[in-house]
């Protein structure tokens, strides 16, 4: 048995933005009807025509047979709280009474050891179910809660960002640092996981309400001695929780001059939200290169308003696209894709399915200056893929089989599917979800088949 497969089906890859219209920009992307990837040691060797490519792989290489399936990059979620798994869908509250009566609770827990492991192990169970490889996530503020979910990743072998949640405020007492504790905290969890394997730090400071101006400050100090480190935070969700900001921070002209003040908008910052942003705001980001998560679930389960797409796009910020579970409904890239939909289609702007493959794909991984690594399938690429089944549902499959082009199908294909489309993913180089699993143990003649 070698370390190397080559994966037999229908293959898409983005290698640019295709645009909004209905039709993608040409050159955008790269289709195989009956298409393979060849993987090896991690990596994707090659990828071409089944016919093309598989008179140059050797004969002990196994083939995976995906005919009639579709392999795309695995799916990356610009951000998500792991700690709000359990959570997901609790009813009828806006942001500042849903974090305090679920989410500090929740997150409480994670004072225990056994419980934050068992969180982060379920949590990457899911996001692989859906099809995700690549997510940045908000754990908890505890220390151990980030050791958890770096070293479930490291055995699994994911890509993935993390960090500790800052919050000097605000908030229960236990779930609550200190200016300088939680920063020297969060050096020591540097030192332990930014940079090994696939594995990178994301300061976290919460949101500009649970912070103090000495503990912002003093993330921005950690920022400017290492401009490998990511960022993630908060900005401009809610209507409350504005007018708490700028009750709290009366010396800044708006919410995100709040984190300008002490250095934490650049190019490997991720605000998840920016739903009421101002013309002003949306050109600072821009110019500072900062990311927005735009998280359609989200913002639809909590009210929180409705994101304009175009206009951010306009103004030059990069947009990223996230599930942001635990206030998002689902971990699915494809259930994150019918929210954006649903979000653009109330403001006159409907996300087309390559605009919407496309973010989720390269897209995100650009926008985490991770595009040199993941978010492509080519050579030298690392093989992270997920592989989408379009007859995962009666429905789906009778709408797909009446599609006459592949942008029709692969509509159909984001606005119908969840976690049951995704057949099975791979992440550096190994199967890591299989979706018929049991079936497979059973009869795995009918799930691969090898060389004759
Ligand atoms: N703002 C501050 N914390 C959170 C959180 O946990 N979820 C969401 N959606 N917004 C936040
Ligand atoms: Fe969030």
């Amino acid at each position: 048995m070698t370390d190397s497969q080559l994966l037999r089906g229908a293959v898409l890859t983005f290698d640019a933005d295709p645009g909004e219209a209905p039709t993608p920009d040409a050159d955008s992307l790269r289709y195989w009807e009956d298409g393979a990837v060849w993987v090896e040691g991690g990596r994707i060797r090659a990828v071409d025509d089944f016919s093309a490519l598989a008179p140059h792989v050797p004969e002990e290489v196994e083939i995976v047979d995906y005919r009639g399936k579709l392999i795309m990059p695995g799916f990356i979620d610009s951000h998500v709280h792991y700690s709000q798994l359990d959570i997901i869908a609790s009813f009828g509250r806006e942001l500042l009474d849903w974090l305090n009566d679920y989410t500090f609770p929740a997150e409480c827990r994670f004072a225990e050891r056994a419980h934050a492991i068992d969180v982060a192990e379920r949590f990457l169970d899911e996001m692989l179910r859906g099809g995700t490889t690549t997510a940045q996530v908000f754990c908890t503020s505890h220390p151990d809660s980030v050791d958890s979910i770096f070293s479930a990743a490291q055995q699994r072998r994911l890509r993935l960002l993390a960090g500790k949640v800052l919050m000097d405020r605000h908030a229960p007492e236990a779930l609550t640092d200190s200016a300088t504790g939680g920063v020297r905290d969060s050096e020591r969890l540097i030192a332990d996981w930014h940079g090994k394997d696939r594995l990178a730090y994301s300061l976290t400071p919460r949101f500009a309400l649970t912070s103090s101006r000495e503990q912002l400050d003093a993330v921005g100090g950690v920022l400017r001695n290492d401009q490998s480190l990511y960022l993630q935070s908060h900005l401009s969700e809610n209507r409350g929780e504005l007018a708490w900001v700028a009750e709290l921070f009366p010396e800044c002209r708006d919410y995100l001059a709040v984190y300008e003040r002490y250095g934490l908008v650049g190019p490997r910052s991720t605000y998840a939200h920016g739903i009421h942003l101002s013309e002003d705001e949306r050109a600072r980001l821009a110019d500072a290169g900062a990311n927005i998560a735009f998280s359609p679930t989200s913002n639809l389960f909590l009210g929180s308003g409705l994101f304009d797409r175009l206009a951010t796009r306009d103004a030059g910020v990069v947009t990223s696209l996230a599930s942001d579970v635990g206030a998002g409904t689902g971990l699915c890239g494809l259930t994150t894709l019918q929210g954006a939909y649903q979000v653009g289609a109330l403001q006159g702007q409907p996300l087309t399915a390559w605009q919407g493959f496309y973010r989720l794909t390269l897209g995100n991984a650009k926008a985490l200056h991770l595009d040199h690594r993941i978010g492509r399938i080519q050579a030298g690429h690392e093989a992270d893929v997920v592989v989408l089944d379009f007859a995962a549902t009666p429905l789906l499959a009778r709408r797909t089989q009446m599609a006459e082009t592949l942008g029709e199908r692969l509509f159909a294909l984001m606005m119908l599917g969840d976690d049951r489309c995704v057949y099975a993913t791979w992440a550096d180089g190994r199967l890591v979800h299989q979706r018929d699993a049991d079936a497979c143990r059973e009869a795995p003649q009918e799930c691969t088949s090898m060389h004759s």
